[in-house]
């Protein structure tokens, strides 16, 4: 069976990619970076004890930035197929480390390119390039096809635009099966915590649960391309699968407000809002309570909507999380990878802020419960 090594494999895509690549026979080798604490929550349920026979995921220490410890690891695991998802992957934080973002998802991709060529398995292993929607940056066509040029719009995106041109550039020079996923926003239950949509699912559960007043956000006009990311990592397997490697945008086709994704995700709730006021003056009221969906939803802990009231301010804006260079409008169109992958999506946008919901309502009527029983619990507002 295959082997595959992948980069990240702590962060969200990592994790499902693990599960995807495990129920399909491969052995999976993943890059962790060293910690002070765990950091494999989100991967915590495929570990295996190291002291067992014929182990199927292995871990391994290393890190982007070390080009001797990845050429190391090449060589020990032998892999058939490598997908780099490794990066310090928030666009506004590149903005304050951009030379670390600059050596680790720009750089890095050269030093796991280069292992590849100077230990000879160009024609053994194949590699993924987890690119992205925001080389599009100040977008120059819509929707953003393969062929539509790139404009990033913050350190994050020029690392990244280096590491997508790399990729071409070992591929036709040397004949690398290397290939890059143009992937637009995908999302889920293991999103991290200070992504939008994430921020904006726990906090909804927690304003619901009284746990939380209010939710400030930056930016609520920026509209994203957003799907799930179980179909996204598939499609990351399904990219290294095809004839010819080649470059490939995966989108939904869809765009919505940050704004509509924040009502979409009250709905899930009872709750209806309305929003009042503009610019960074714009705040955030509920306007109704379905009590039914509400009380169906928290029956076990609390009960008649004891937390909320019509008219309660819940959103504000917070001008802090604008961006020097902001990303306005990402749609893409995935039709390339739609007719000659034959991909398709299992999740639309209901659906995943419906799992997403649901997966921090469940997070947060534990919170709630510690905190009822004189626990200390994270309130952690970026
Ligand atoms: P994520 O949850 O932020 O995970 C990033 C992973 O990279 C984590 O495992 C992180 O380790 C690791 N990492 C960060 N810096 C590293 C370094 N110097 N050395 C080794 N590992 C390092 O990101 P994601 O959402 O899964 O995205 C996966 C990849 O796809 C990223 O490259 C991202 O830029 C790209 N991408 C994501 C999206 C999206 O919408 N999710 C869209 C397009 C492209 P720790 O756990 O230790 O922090
Ligand atoms: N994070 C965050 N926090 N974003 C906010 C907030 C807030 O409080 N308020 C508004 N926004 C807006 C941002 O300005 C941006 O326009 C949009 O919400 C989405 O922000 P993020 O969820 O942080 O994602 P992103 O689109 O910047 O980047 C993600 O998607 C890229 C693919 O297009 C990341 O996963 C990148 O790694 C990925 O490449």
């Amino acid at each position: 069976m295959k082997v595959a090594l992948i980069t990240g494999v702590t962060g969200q895509d990592g994790a499902y990619l693990s599960e995807f690549l495990l129920k399909k026979g491969y052995t999976v080798h993943g890059l962790k970076r060293r910690s002070s604490l765990f950091n494999t929550d989100r991967i915590d349920h495929l570990y295996q004890d190291p002291h067992v026979d014929n182990q199927k995921f292995i871990l391994h220490y290393g890190d982007m930035t070390d080009s001797t410890n990845l050429t190391r690891l090449v060589k020990e695991i032998q892999p058939d197929e490598i997908y780099n998802l490794a990066a310090m992957s928030h666009v506004r934080v590149s903005f304050e480390m951009p030379e670390y973002v600059a050596d680790t998802d720009g750089v890095g991709t050269l030093r796991l390119l280069e292992a590849i060529r100077l230990l000879g398995l160009e024609n053994k292993t194949r590699i993924y390039q987890a690119s992205t929607s925001e080389l599009y940056g100040k977008v120059q066509e819509v929707p953003q096809t393969e062929t539509t040029p790139f404009y990033p719009r913050s350190p994050y995106a020029v690392a990244k635009m280096y590491a997508y041109w790399i990729t071409v550039n070992y591929r036709e020079a040397y004949g690398m099966y290397a290939c890059n996923g143009i992937l637009f926003n995908h999302e889920s239950p293991l999103r991290g915590e200070t992504f939008v949509t994430r921020k904006i699912t726990r906090a909804t559960a927690k304003i619901a649960l009284g746990l939380q007043e209010k939710i400030y956000l930056g930016n609520l006009d920026a509209k994203r391309d957003w799907g799930h990311a179980k179909d996204y990592v598939r499609m990351m397997w399904m990219i290294l699968q095809a004839e010819q490697p080649e470059d490939w945008v995966i989108a939904s086709g869809k765009t919505t407000t940050v704004r509509d994704f924040v009502s979409m995700a009250f709905a899930e709730v009872g709750v209806e809002l309305e929003f009042k006021g503009s610019g960074i003056d714009e705040k955030g009221y509920i306007k109704s309570i379905n009590t039914k969906i509400y009380d169906n939803l928290f029956s076990s802990t609390v009960q008649k909507s004891q937390f909320l009231a019509v008219g309660q301010e819940v959103l504000s804006i917070d001008p802090k999380y604008f961006r020097p260079t902001e990303v306005d409008l990402l749609i893409g169109d995935a039709s390339k990878a739609k007719e000659k992958l034959g991909w398709e999506c299992d999740y639309d946008l209901q659906d995943l802020v419906k799992d997403m919901m649901q997966s921090d309502v469940k997070l947060m009527q534990k919170t709630q419960l510690l905190k009822d029983n004189g626990y200390e619990t994270l309130n952690y507002f970026e």
